[in-house]
């Protein structure tokens, strides 16, 4: 099979080629600086950077407890990934709730964290599979997903494409060249459009995957052509797909999915509409999250009007990543330095971009919660810029929001050399989107907390041994 990590390599290049210098956020020496962006805290600095007034805007543990965090540590070591199986499957259940006319599929973005366990537990509560290259519809065969179950919408079309397509795995075509290469080996063969509908909305710039400047799906205007390549080869259009970002604004959402049903109208065959995922998350207390059960249901009463005024009922189907992952898994590491500047007191992590690159590559905010080792210390405030361990300035654990390359401070518990950190939001796009190995630190491992308190190691951690594996030795002439 032939390589698919387009998305993968191309975000380790981003994060590699993060610009090393800051725009610092100012901090003012009467007591008043801007922490996070947006709003100003009195901060009374002790000697040791520490407050003694509590936070009430501090974050907290969503689904760990203290006692929970340290076992974890003691355990399995620093940094480790842990998911929480209650809170997976009571988002899947409130996915699978999504209102819809005439039945529902929701495919998981698995994208977003493709571990084994995760896969197969989503696989029992009935969740089908969004995958993004060939070696994903691999992974998710492998814990067990019926080829049936599993739908790919690719910017890289594996080769061997038909293979999957005989076990029964659905393709939605990305580009005019995926239909044609399509038609060509699977002529009469039934298949879906992936359409760039012209509008798009993400979180960021980054994840905006809809509108001109996005090269992902048909662009809409290309209908024509289309229609010619699956004329030529008689194929079969059961599906339209828009995915428009992550994170997207609601109603650009819903105005897309009036767009999609337009195209549905193009191709009488089509059978299904998927609408992709993108549903906003809030991972920090003042993030505002998307009501699924509310924007579904305008989206429900349109595929009753197409039905009333087509005879054609349409099934629907989601494909979300963040919302079913992201609050459901956290990293658990630990300050191992601690420094400071006449401008800011740091605390450096063991963990940083080779585990949670969001904040470095989107200026992403997460929660971070403080576990000190001597809990006394727990209602302490002080505010801190909180950086990985790699060797660049790029590894920012505390950028202000938006901005991946402006230093901000945070507000935390008082923290010490030694202490735990817990960065939560870790579910979606953590694991499965690292600088892997990057300054040679190697893969952290993942554990799942069961509803009854029993942790499970899911991964294992990386050895170096593992880490340089596939590196082969030049021979000694060659060095001459
Ligand atoms: N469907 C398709 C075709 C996608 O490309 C994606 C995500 C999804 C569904 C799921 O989107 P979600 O519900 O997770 O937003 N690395 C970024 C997100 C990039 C998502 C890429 N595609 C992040 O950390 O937020």
């Amino acid at each position: 099979m032939k390589a698919v990590l387009g998305c993968v390599s191309s975000l380790y290049v981003a994060a590699a080629f993060l610009g090393p210098q800051y725009r610092q956020v100012p901090s003012f020496s009467n007591g008043l600086t801007t922490g996070m962006r947006g709003r100003r805290q009195l901060i009374v600095s002790a000697a040791d950077g520490t407050s003694g007034s509590t936070s009430l805007e501090r974050e907290t543990l969503r689904f760990l407890n203290p006692d929970t965090v340290e076992n974890l540590a003691n355990q399995y070591g620093t940094p480790t990934y842990i998911y929480d199986m209650a809170t997976l499957k009571a988002s899947a259940r409130s996915a699978l709730s999504f209102p819809n006319a005439f039945g529902l599929t929701v495919r998981y973005a698995m994208k977003a964290s493709p571990n084994a366990a995760i896969l197969k537990l989503f696989n029992n509560l009935g969740l089908h599979i969004d995958a993004s290259s060939g070696y994903e519809i691999q992974r998710a065969m492998r814990a067990g997903v019926p080829a049936s179950h599993i739908s790919l919408s690719s910017q890289e079309l594996p080769s061997d494409f038909d293979s999957f397509v005989d076990l029964g795995v659905h393709i939605n075509a990305c580009s005019i060249s995926q239909l044609q290469r399509f038609g060509e080996r699977c002529p009469g063969g039934k298949i879906g459009l992936r359409f760039n509908p012209g509008v798009g909305s993400g979180g960021t710039g980054k994840t905006n995957v809809g509108g001109p400047s996005s090269a992902f799906g048909i662009w809409h205007e290309l209908l024509p052509e289309v229609k010619r390549v699956v004329a030529e080869h008689k194929l079969q259009v059961v599906r339209v797909h828009t995915h428009i970002g992550s994170g997207s604004d609601p109603a650009v959402w819903q105005n897309v999915a009036a767009l999609s049903l337009d195209l549905v109208r193009e191709f009488p065959q089509v059978e299904t509409l998927n609408l992709g995922g993108g549903y906003k998350v809030g991972r920090m207390r003042q993030e505002q999250s998307t009501d699924l059960a509310k924007i579904g249901a305008p989206v429900k009463e349109k595929f009753e009007d197409f039905a009333l005024e087509t005879g054609r009922k349409l099934h629907l189907e989601i494909e979300p990543g963040t919302f079913l992952v992201a609050n459901a898994g956290a990293l658990v590491c630990r300050v191992q330095d601690k420094t400071s500047t006449s401008a800011h007191t740091f605390l450096k992590l063991d963990a940083g971009m080779t585990e949670v690159l969001r904040p470095s590559l989107y200026g992403a905010q997460h929660p971070l919660v403080v576990i000190p080792k001597d809990r006394t210390r727990a209602d302490r405030a002080a505010s801190y810029v909180v950086v990985g361990h790699c060797c660049e300035s790029g590894d920012l654990l505390t950028p202000a929001p938006g901005e991946a390359d402006t230093v901000s401070e945070r507000e935390l518990t008082s923290a010490e050399i030694g202490d735990l950190m817990v960065v939560e939001g870790s579910g979606a796009y953590c694991a499965g989107m690292s600088t892997k190995n990057y300054n040679s630190f190697p893969e952290a491992p993942e554990v799942m907390l069961a509803p009854d308190g029993a942790l499970y190691l899911i991964r294992r951690r990386q050895t170096l041994e593992q880490a340089l594996q596939n590196e082969l030795d030049l021979p000694t002439s060659a060095l001459a």
